[in-house]
Parts: structure tokens; sequence; C-alpha cells
């Protein structure tokens, strides 16, 4: 099985290399800025099991240096780099910058574009521009990382050959709306993510998250689906695996 999203950085863990090797899930490591750009591409070439995506987060768009570019296109011939993220848009905190938001993520997707890399977008109570500026991409792989918007927007969304990543979200009490997301979407357009650090599932809410918890996430998807732990885990590794042309 395979974790599509996780931050597995040394600001987070003093035992990344227990973490990678004692688990039998795949990963998708995430960067948000230069500096875990740059550890992105030392755990992809150490280790087997876990490939990488980079980018500039939106959150970070003010920390980007003139280095920020150079770093993403310098790396994205690297086999195990599948694409580029986590970018996008996020005005939960601040939306003082949101044109400056708008303009890296346009960046971004041109990169992606030039390169045919598949792209995982971060979009946060900014659902709308999100929407439309992809519709400007249509020929891009995307992957909405922790989606958390409206089943009527899911449903836009899987019509532009987008997957939806599930995290530990899904299993906590006051996930109605994602819960209906779930229920609703064909097991098709969806893939499985942890976020860690972030965002630990039920039972381990508020701990430090971990790829391996990813088999909550697998179990709450196959109770909300009706349908068996092993079909959650046989659809979404190969959506993961066609979505981001993983060589496994
Ligand atoms: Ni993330």
């Amino acid at each position: 099985m395979i974790d599509t999203h996780c931050h597995i950085f040394k600001e987070y863990y003093s035992n990344i290399d227990e973490i990678i090797t004692s688990s039998d899930v795949y990963m998708i490591v995430a960067g948000v800025d230069d500096k875990s750009n740059l550890e992105v591409i030392e755990l992809v070439n150490k280790y087997d099991k876990v490939y990488g995506v980079i980018g500039i987060q939106p959150e970070e768009v003010s920390n980007m240096t003139n280095n920020s570019i150079k770093i993403i296109e310098d790396n994205i011939d690297n086999p195990k780099i599948v694409g580029i993220g986590e970018i996008g848009l996020d005005y939960h905190w601040d939306d003082s910058n949101k044109e400056k938001q708008k303009e890296v993520f346009r960046k971004m997707l041109d990169i992606a574009s030039k390169n045919n890399k598949t792209v995982v977008i971060h979009s946060r109570d900014a659902i709308k521009d999100t929407y439309d500026i992809l519709k400007d991409y249509k020929n891009l792989k995307v992957v909405l990382h922790c989606y958390s918007s409206s089943l009527d927007m899911a449903k836009e969304f899987i019509k532009m050959n987008v997957m939806l990543g599930i995290g530990g979200v899904v299993t906590f009490k006051n996930s109605k709306k994602l819960v209906e997301v779930v229920k609703d979407i064909p097991i098709d357009n969806l893939v499985l993510e942890t976020d860690s650090p972030y965002l630990s599932p039920e039972p381990y809410r508020g701990t430090t998250n971990i790829p391996n918890n990813i088999k909550f996430v697998a179990q709450k998807i196959a109770q909300i689906k009706n349908i068996s732990y092993e079909e959650v885990i046989e659809k979404t590794t190969k959506n993961a695996i066609k979505q981001f042309d993983l060589n496994i």
C-alpha cells in the first residue's frame, strides 16, 4: 500500500530511518519549501520505497528565495521525483497575498506541464480559485491532497483527471462531510494518505502520525463504502501507481 502524502522530515522525527525501514508502506514524501525539498531528494535517493514530490506550499510563498525554482528544476529529472507538490492556495490564515499565491501556483503548474509531472495540490478555503486555475491545465494529472471540500465540488473535480487524497480526517467523529464524499465518489478516484506528522487517524488522533497509520484510513474507507479492506488497498494502490506513474 502507498501513503501518497507525508512529510518525513528531521524537523518532526528523530527516527526517520526506523520509520521507513520498519514499514511495509511505500511513501510519497512531499516538500513544502527549499529545505524540505532538499530533504525529499536525499530520502528518495536513499530508500527504495520512498518517492517524492517537490514544490512550494502556498503558506511558504513569502519565504521563497531566488534558489527555490532552481532546486525544483534541477531535480525534476530524478526518476523518483514523481510530481510537483505540495502546491496550491491557502486563504485560511492569510489571504493578504492571494495574488502572489496564485502566481506561484501557476508557475508550479507550468513546470509540471512542461515536464509531464503529476501535481499534488493543497487547497484550504480556496477551492473555487483552485478549480478555476486547474481548469487551465486540463492535461495534468492531479491529486487533491487532504480533500476537505463538498461532495458537489468533488464531483466536478473527478471530471478532470483528479484523485482525491483521503487521510486521517475521515476517521474523526465530526467528519460527516468527508464521509459523504468517500461514500459517493468511486473508489477509482481515491488515494490514501497520512499527511504525517499531522492528522493522525483514530485511535491515534492527537499523536505524531506515521505512514503505517494509513491502515486505519483504509479500514474506515472499507467500512464507509461497505467493501473489503483488501479491495480498498488493492484499488487505491493501483490508483496511486497510475496517477504518479510509479515504477513499483
Ligand atoms: Ni501536506
